[in-house]
């Protein structure tokens, strides 16, 4: 049995003691929140994204950093997950990336507001969240090089940032288009710059988007496309 002074030191000794680690631990926290969530970052652009993140409700739909609504995919990781080509391309048209059954509203941004919302969603993937979110990296891992004959025309990075998502190789990748094993034996160099520059003109009505390639780009990936046979 404790006396009733012992039972008051224990009382004000335990009181003072967990409370300075409450407030030492808080300091510690205060005192990181600035490198944490890289201020210095901090750019123009980043600012009028979340300024468009604000005005238009993207919180409605989708979460970031855990916060908002959980109808849509979580955006904290969505640089680092989707690249920045795909996110370009499916701010300007959403309904691109999910051919026929896109939910993901067409806002009409201009090429600088995509931008500034990508330069936003970019800052937020930055922030050290200790690990959040948990979930795995939606995005299909690349890939091993597929063994060629051919020649040696490496995989261009550009598929993994945009084409993949729609299109496997080696049984890794998207669904909604076709794989692309074998594509050299169907399609010649000629008939494969044709499409990959304008696939509507090719096959009116397609589920494939134009996906406005410069001519670099289109001949990286057309060679290494030859080389699948
Ligand atoms: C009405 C609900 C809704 C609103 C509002 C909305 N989104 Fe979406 N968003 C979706 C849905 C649903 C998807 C999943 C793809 C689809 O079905 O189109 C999506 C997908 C996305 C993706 C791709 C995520 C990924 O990794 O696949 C990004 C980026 C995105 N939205 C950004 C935004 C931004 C920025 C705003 C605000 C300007 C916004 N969204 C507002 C519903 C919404
Ligand atoms: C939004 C999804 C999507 C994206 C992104 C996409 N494709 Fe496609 N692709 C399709 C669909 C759907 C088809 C089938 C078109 C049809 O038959 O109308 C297709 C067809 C093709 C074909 C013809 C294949 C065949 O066997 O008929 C090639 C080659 C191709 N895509 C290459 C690419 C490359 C390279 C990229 C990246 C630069 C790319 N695609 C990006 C959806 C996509």
């Amino acid at each position: 049995m404790l006396s009733k002074s012992q039972a008051r030191m224990f009382f004000f000794g335990g009181t003072i003691f967990f409370s300075s680690i409450f407030i030492l631990l808080t300091i510690d926290t205060l005192a990181k929140v600035d490198e944490r969530q890289n201020v210095d970052l901090l750019t123009p652009s980043v600012i009028r994204g979340k300024e468009i993140w604000d005005s238009n409700n993207c919180m409605g739909c989708h979460t970031i950093l855990g916060e908002g609504a959980y109808y849509a995919p979580e955006l904290t990781q969505a640089v680092s997950r989707r690249g920045v080509q795909w996110l370009t391309i499916f701010l300007r048209d959403p309904a691109a990336m999910f051919p026929g059954q896109r939910r993901m509203v067409d806002y009409d941004f201009t090429d600088a507001q995509i931008e500034d919302v990508i330069a936003f969603l970019d800052w937020i993937g930055k922030i050290d969240t200790n690990g959040f979110p948990p979930e795995p990296d939606l995005r299909p891992p690349a890939a091993p090089v597929v063994a060629s004959t051919a020649t040696s025309a490496s995989r261009p990075a550009y598929f993994d940032e945009v084409c993949v998502a729609c299109h496997a190789v080696g049984g890794k990748g998207g669904g909604v288009g076709p794989a692309l094993d074998g594509v050299a034996k169907r399609f010649s160099e000629e008939e494969l710059h044709r499409w990959l520059a304008d696939p509507p003109s090719v096959r009116p009505g397609t589920a494939m988007p134009n996906l406005n390639l410069p001519d670099s780009t289109r001949t990286e990936l057309v060679r290494w496309l030859r080389t699948l046979e």
